[in-house]
């Protein structure tokens, strides 16, 4: 048989839509270099739920390993009524289900850039790892992120309009009453086009030092992205926005003296040349932007300190700020403390909207990534 006839392998464009699978699917396609937009007014997109085209799933066989994970149309999934994650999820000490939060930007010109996927994909091992569960790996992690982003390209906001949030969610989808088959897991990645995650947008936050409740405990599953850290402080939440606060700094359990962080993002204080977090022992999440926040401040020539920080050091910081992927670098304008309120100037050259600009620019492809942070994918 002639070389000529090996091309009869892929004998038509239909044939090779079953080896790429997905990627002959995508909607609006880029064929013609023109990028069709969803019909989205992109100038006023807040952080709500807005459903796109496709999503992914991948099922974990019995022996523990994750294979064949497909995109379909976006839509709700079935679940059995004695799924780890519905009976054991948030009321007891089967802790059954991880997500994740990344962001696909786009660049100027167009193209799709995801920033750090693998770091996320990391953390959901080091989670999975915590919560007994088995976990895709790194690289079927990021090449489904990358999947579902380019599938829903047309919901990726204009470059500065916004940006598309990836939600990969690991949880225990099998029933787990009784003796019965294996345990089931399900990964499984959704995508919502986001503006600003506070309703403040850009402007500083007012932060309000919950004494009462606390986000996490020693030996808890506070530092991984488990499902379970979030419903047991909704109330404080709602508590502090009903009194005008955008959201509540939390303190150590033990000694209930040490800051932790935000409901959802990290804490940063700034004096002088130093940049202090607390650090990050087993209550804390460990953000993807803390850690690149850190490293962007020790290039700027900050001296950067990850250890315990007390509330009373508040009182004296020049400036403070938040990081997380959904929230970005926040400056903070006002902290409550009992019955102290301290608040923060906010300069126009500060170190938060500093290290904001650089992040953000890498994120965005306007500055150079020296770092090998971000993945180009259209
Ligand atoms: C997700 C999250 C953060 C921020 O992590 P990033 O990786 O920077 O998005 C911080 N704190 C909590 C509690 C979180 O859930
Ligand atoms: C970390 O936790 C241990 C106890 O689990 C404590 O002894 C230690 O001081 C903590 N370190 C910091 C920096 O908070
Ligand atoms: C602090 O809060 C007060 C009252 O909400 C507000 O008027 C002020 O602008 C805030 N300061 C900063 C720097 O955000």
């Amino acid at each position: 048989m002639s070389s000529f006839r090996s091309c009869e392998i892929f004998p038509s464009f239909v044939s090779l839509s079953h080896v790429f699978g997905f990627l002959l699917l995508l909607p609006g396609g880029s064929a013609n270099g023109e990028d069709e937009h969803a019909n989205v007014d992109w100038d006023n997109l807040g952080f709500g739920f807005m459903p796109t085209d496709y999503m992914y799933t991948m099922k974990c066989s019995k022996d523990g390993s994750f294979e064949q994970g497909q995109l379909s149309r976006y839509g709700n999934v079935e679940l059995s009524p004695s799924a780890g994650v519905l009976n054991y999820g948030q009321a007891s000490s089967h802790l059954q289900g991880l997500y994740e939060g990344t962001k696909a930007y786009r660049k100027e010109d167009g193209r799709l850039l995801l920033f750090r996927p693998d770091q996320n994909a990391i953390r959901m091992k080091m989670g999975a790892d915590r919560l007994c569960m088995p976990c895709p790996s790194i690289d079927q992690f990021v090449d489904a992120v990358k999947g579902v982003a380019l599938a829903n390209k047309r919901w990726v906001p204009p470059s500065g309009k916004g940006t598309l949030y990836i939600r990969p969610l690991l949880m225990g989808s099998g029933p787990v009453l009784g003796l019965g088959p294996a345990p089931e897991y399900t990964f499984l990645i959704y995508a919502s086009p986001v503006g600003n995650y506070f309703k403040e947008g850009l402007a500083p936050l007012n932060l309000y030092i919950e004494e009462e409740f606390h986000r996490a405990s020693r030996g808890g599953a506070g530092g991984v992205k488990s499902i379970t850290n979030y419903a047991p402080v909704l109330k404080a939440i709602a508590r502090a926005k009903s009194r005008g606060f955008s959201d509540v700094l939390y303190l150590d359990s033990v000694n209930k003296r040490y800051l932790e962080e935000v409901s959802s993002c990290n804490i940063f204080l700034v004096k002088g040349n130093v940049i202090s977090t607390p650090a990050a022992n087993g209550t804390i999440l460990q953000g993807v932007t803390r850690r690149s926040v850190i490293e962007i401040a020790g290039d700027h020539g900050y001296q950067v300190e990850e250890r315990a920080i007390s509330v009373d050091e508040l009182m004296d910081a020049d400036e403070v700020f938040c990081t997380g992927t959904a929230v970005g670098v926040a400056p903070v304008g006002n902290i409550t403390y009992q019955d102290r309120r301290v608040e923060y100037k906010i300069r126009a050259e500060s170190v938060s909207q500093e290290l904001y600009s650089v992040l953000e620019g890498i994120k965005r492809g306007l500055i150079e990534d020296k770092k090998g942070w971000t993945i180009e994918i259209s």
